[in-house]
């Protein structure tokens, strides 16, 4: 048995390509189709409704673009709406999550940190998923408003970007954190910076490779993998300006795509 329908990823922009990347990586031979919904970014700002209702039409249209998987690889976009996505659609849906479990195994501070968006960290999921580990760490949060705007502007090593980064990073340093956990995809562009801000000493805790070896279980499990010989294609969408959009794709993908324009 074999499929080769593509695996449909989306995000609130372009930070889901830190795991589409991985999904690539890990199954050269996939087809990919990406939606980068950057007008409706940042999500973490949106109300809940806003968000599922987004979610749910960008996964209509995957489907309707024939994907056998939805990766919804913003972590806003799976607290808020994958519950009804899974209740919704018939096909494997795949979210990604915080990496609190290994930053908790790792830590000899016994305190670790999370950046995300101010609607990941109120969550339910999010806190519950934090209260699990509460006996072994004690998890400090830091809501990051603006730094989604400064990566889909681009802006990944300029001194307003580091500015606000240091601004984030450092009281989770002075609570004597030893690992900051990426709660949201965007932020993998900004790891560079990020250990700047923390020092050499700071384990940063990235979830990209691990969202993409599920990924690559849920297709097994269900007997969706592709077996074709050749490299699959990598099909992108974005509700950005076009230009823009294709600044952006170009920069944090590769040269010569095309970017279909999707509202
Ligand atoms: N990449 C999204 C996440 O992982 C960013 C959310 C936003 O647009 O605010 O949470």
């Amino acid at each position: 048995m074999t499929n080769p329908n593509p695996i449909g990823i989306f995000d609130s922009g372009i930070g889901g390509l830190s795991i589409a990347r991985r999904i690539r990586e890990l199954m050269p031979n996939e087809n990919l189709l990406y939606v980068a919904d950057s007008i409706h970014a940042p999500y973490g700002e949106k109300s809940e409704r806003y968000i599922q209702q987004r979610s749910d039409t960008i996964t209509r249209f995957l489907i309707e673009q024939n994907a056998k998987a939805i990766v919804v690889a913003c972590n806003t976009a799976t607290v808020s709406a994958i519950k009804n996505l899974r209740a919704d659609y018939d096909l494997p849906i795949i979210g990604v999550e915080p990496g609190i479990k290994p930053a908790a195994r790792q830590s000899k501070s016994g305190v670790i940190g999370v950046l995300a968006t101010s609607q990941t960290l109120k969550s339910e999921s999010f806190n519950n998923l934090s209260r699990l580990f509460s006996e072994s760490v004690r998890v400090e949060i830091q809501p990051c408003p603006g730094l989604v705007e400064q990566i889909e502007a681009l802006d990944l090593e300029g001194a307003q970007t580091e500015t606000l980064v240091a601004r984030y990073v450092a009281p989770l340093i002075e609570k004597g954190a030893d690992h900051i956990v990426l709660g949201c995809t965007h932020y993998a562009f900004l790891a560079p910076a990020i250990r700047r801000a923390a020092g050499a000493h700071v384990e940063v805790i990235n979830t990209d490779m691990a969202v993409a070896r599920e990924t690559l279980r849920r297709l097994q499990i269900h007997n969706l993998l592709s077996n074709s010989p050749q490299a699959g294609a990598t099909t992108f969408w974005s509700s950005a300006e076009p230009s823009l959009a294709h600044r952006q794709l170009s920069e944090l993908w590769g040269e010569g795509l095309i970017v279909h324009p999707m509202r």
